[in-house]
């Protein structure tokens, strides 16, 4: 049995990765302030003799230190997440997922405990290539666009991440997310799959930014949160990148009309200019798909349900917390 500290885990992802590490007989500590997620996420493992949960910010080193004691595996998930709250606070967003970063990290040293750290496909940022693999360029827009410093944010804890690695040998590993979706996780923060089914679920109209024909590939959280765990589990994952989603893409448009054509066939899509949601000063990422050879090759798997098995799963939640 492993101690376990998941920082985030009332949020979405974390909300899937503790029971599963529960179910693996693993002791977990969730320290999580509620700002995205929620204790009812944990309902279903609530009174379970292995979890605890803290009401806490990873900003409070004090309790950080105090909860790292006698830790063997951090899973990294805390962070200041979602299109919308990050182009809305980009100063927020930079204090909450850099500096506690490397105050875990210290800390880790101390226990030389396994470290997974939750990066994102953002950190690609615009980079043109039809499929990233982790050791493509990194292409952020300019500083005066707030909408980047989510990604620079996460790139800044994976130099760090990597730098102890290198230096001390601590036994990190670094996972980009590419949309992560599935029961659970909220639409107002920016996520586009829960929006989309909240908007046609209540009459529509749904709302696409733009043409619809950004691309982007949806992977299930149970089986994302199957490879983090997995990776967790393998030596030779220490100190490396691994692209973590699905990899079939798909448009938002084609998104939204498989949403209507699962919710109710008579919800109308309609297209607004970006600006209208986030601002005159956001800028998009037209295509986001990852190269996911990495991921198999190690681990002899990745994320692989289809989108409609994904809606599915998602609608059938949304309909039995009605
Ligand atoms: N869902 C995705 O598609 C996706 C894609 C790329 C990366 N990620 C990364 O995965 C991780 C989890 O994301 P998620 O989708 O579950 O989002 P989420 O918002 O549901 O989870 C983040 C959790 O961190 C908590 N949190 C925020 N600030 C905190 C603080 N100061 N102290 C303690 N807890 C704090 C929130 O309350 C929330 O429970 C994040 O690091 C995110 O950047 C997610």
């Amino acid at each position: 049995m492993a101690k376990c500290l998941v920082t985030g885990g009332a949020g979405f992802i974390g909300s899937h990765l503790t029971p599963r590490l529960l179910a693996d007989g693993h002791h977990v500590t969730v320290l999580d302030n509620m700002a995205t997620g929620q204790q009812g996420n944990l309902a279903a493992v609530a009174d379970h003799p292995n979890l605890d949960v803290q009401v806490g910010s990873i900003t409070d080193q004090m309790l950080l230190a105090d909860l790292m004691r006698g830790v063997d595996v951090v899973y990294h998930l805390a962070a200041a997440v979602g299109v919308k709250l990050v182009a809305d606070d980009p100063a927020h967003t930079i204090e909450t997922n850099i500096y506690p970063t490397e105050w875990l990290l210290k800390l880790a040293l101390q226990t030389n405990c396994r470290f997974f750290l939750a990066s994102t496909s953002e950190v690609y940022g615009k980079n043109p290539k039809e499929r990233w693999t982790e050791d493509e360029d990194l292409l952020f827009g300019p500083t005066s666009r707030p909408r980047w410093a989510y990604g620079c944010s996460k790139a800044i804890d994976e130099f760090l991440a990597l730098a102890y690695h290198r230096k001390f040998g601590l036994p990190v590993v670094i996972g980009r997310f590419f949309n992560v979706v599935g029961p659970r996780q909220v639409g107002h923060y920016g996520m586009v799959v829960p929006r989309f089914v909240d908007q046609a679920m209540s009459g529509g109209p749904i709302q696409v930014f733009d043409d619809g024909a950004q691309v982007r590939c949806f992977g299930h959280v149970e089986e994302v949160v199957d490879c983090v765990y997995s990776l967790m589990e393998t030596p030779s994952a220490a100190g490396e990148i691994f692209n973590i989603g699905s990899d079939v893409p798909v448009s938002i448009r084609q998104l939204a009309e498989e949403v209507v054509a699962r919710v109710n066939p008579d919800v109308e899509i309609v297209h607004i200019p970006y600006q209208e949601a986030y601002g005159a000063d956001f800028e998009d990422v037209r295509r986001r798909v990852p190269n996911v050879d990495k991921l198999r090759n190690t681990l002899g798997k990745s994320p692989t349900r289809s989108l409609g098995e994904i809606l599915d799963d998602i609608i059938r939640w949304k309909n039995s917390v009605k």
